[in-house]
């Protein structure tokens, strides 16, 4: 089973290159099926939804061709399938894309429902509520989600959540439906505004992404374009916290700052000092950080997933910090891990309380979830000697090259599958 082994406690220094959104890529690629000429995508991540989504697409009949790692041309005039159904699409949360996408384009789409994953049970009823407000009769019959309609008009739908998924399905299915549509309570994180970008490119008529009304004025048919991904917010935000947790100097590059304004502003509160260019911020990690107050909410709020990567942060602060967790149910798991490590937090409900403590000492450790996995090799950085952490697909599902990119800061991390590369790999650092 592979496994991160890192050596901690060393200061990052140097500069790291952000790879593309990969919570926006997911719904740009399902939205690129929606015309039938070439659609080529830039800046696409090189990781594992990613890959396994674009598999997904070219299964059901879709041309996929990869110009090179991060640029895909998708042709989506052979989609003979709208049925979208195999294993490992039903381990990615956003093959619920393909709902919003297909029914739009041919009024049907059969997708298996997604599973719930570690952070909470992540249910799509506002994705169906939205759906039906268009007209669709929408089932759901033996573990599929199944959606058809003669014709989409327009609606008037407040969401009762702000759901980021929700607000891209439906938009997604709205560009196609006749009629104007008005989206109320709709989530505004920078990927929202990415993926109506994309649409629009492909003469959809979108307006008001990234507020919480967006307006959609259905058209007929959609047409081929190039489109380049922003860059990713929470992959640029983990390494901000790993440069203030090993005390280091680090220059994030090929990131919107505005779109890590709730990061920077916690990081400056703690005593970091945080240096913003126009595609690049720097982050110089305090020796003394003061302990303070996070609380996850919608964009532009703190993020919820740099809540783990925040935690780790907090707990090598001086005094007490609190963490809410307002959007998932379920998003504590890493604590259990850090307590292996020396960590001080207690959990009540959706609030953690951290104690700072002096530092983490490495330990054998899991990754419970993608970002909890993230905040723990942000630990074993930190941690005086060797952390071993397991289950590191999980990692893998949202970070491009992941140790590369910490090697390339100095840090001391390696990807091992067996005893025999764990104990080679600490005698080469010991
Ligand atoms: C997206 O998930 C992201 N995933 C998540 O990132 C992110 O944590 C989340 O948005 C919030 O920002 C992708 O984009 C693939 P939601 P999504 O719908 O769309 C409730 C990561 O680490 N809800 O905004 O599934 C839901 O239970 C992942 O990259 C309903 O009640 O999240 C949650 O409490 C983890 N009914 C809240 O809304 C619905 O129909 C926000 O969920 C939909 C959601």
């Amino acid at each position: 089973m592979e496994q991160y082994i890192i050596k901690g406690g060393k200061p990052l220094s140097g500069e790291v290159n952000i790879s593309g959104a990969k919570n926006a890529a997911l719904g740009i690629l399902a939205a690129a099926v929606m015309t039938d000429e070439d659609v080529t995508i830039e800046n696409l991540p090189d990781v594992r939804d990613i890959n396994v989504l674009l598999e997904a697409i070219s299964e059901i009949g879709a041309y996929v061709k990869r110009i090179d790692r991060h640029t895909v041309l998708i042709n989506g005039g052979n989609i003979r399938e709208v049925s979208v159904d195999d294993d490992y699409i039903r381990k990615i949360r956003a093959s619920y894309y393909f709902i919003g996408a297909l029914l739009g384009k041919y009024r049907k789409a059969q997708v298996p429902l997604p599973g719930g994953c570690n952070i909470g049970s992540r249910p799509i009823d506002q994705h169906i509520k939205g759906f039906r407000a268009l007209g669709a009769k929408v089932t759901i019959e033996r573990g599929a989600v199944i959606a058809e309609a003669d014709r989409l008009s327009s609606a008037h739908i407040y969401f009762d959540v702000v759901s980021v998924g929700a607000t891209i399905n439906v938009m997604m299915a709205a560009a196609l439906s006749e009629g104007r549509t008005i989206l109320e309570n709709a989530a505004k994180e920078p990927h929202i505004v990415d993926v109506a970008n994309f649409l629009n490119s492909m003469g959809a008529n979108i307006k008001g992404a990234g507020t919480d009304t967006i307006r959609i004025t259905g058209v007929k048919k959609l047409h081929g374009t190039e489109y380049s991904i922003i860059p990713d917010q929470i992959e640029a935000g983990t390494f901000m916290c790993m440069a203030a947790a090993t005390r280091g100097n680090v220059l994030i590059k090929n990131v919107i700052p505005k779109h890590l304004e709730s990061i920077s502003a916690k990081l400056i509160e703690m005593g970091n000092e945080v240096i913003e260019y126009d595609e690049a911020v720097r982050v110089i990690g305090a020796e003394h950080q003061r302990h303070t107050d996070i609380k996850t909410l919608p964009y532009p709020g703190f993020p919820t997933d740099m809540q783990p990567q925040m935690a780790v942060s907090l707990a090598l602060c001086e005094g007490s910090s609190m963490v809410t967790e307002s959007i998932f149910e379920n998003r504590f798991k890493y604590v259990d891990e850090l307590a292996r490590m020396g960590g001080s937090i207690k959990v009540e409900g959706n609030v953690a309380v951290i104690d700072g403590i002096k530092g983490f000492t490495g330990a054998a450790v899991n990754a419970p979830d993608l970002r909890a996995g993230a905040a723990l090799v942000i630990a074993g950085l930190c941690a005086d000697g060797f952390t071993e952490i397991d289950e590191i697909g999980y990692i893998q599902r949202g970070y491009e090259c992941f140790e590369e990119k910490i090697r390339g800061i100095g840090g001391i991390i390696e990807k091992v599958d067996s005893e025999k590369d764990l104990k080679k790999f600490k005698l080469k650092v010991s």
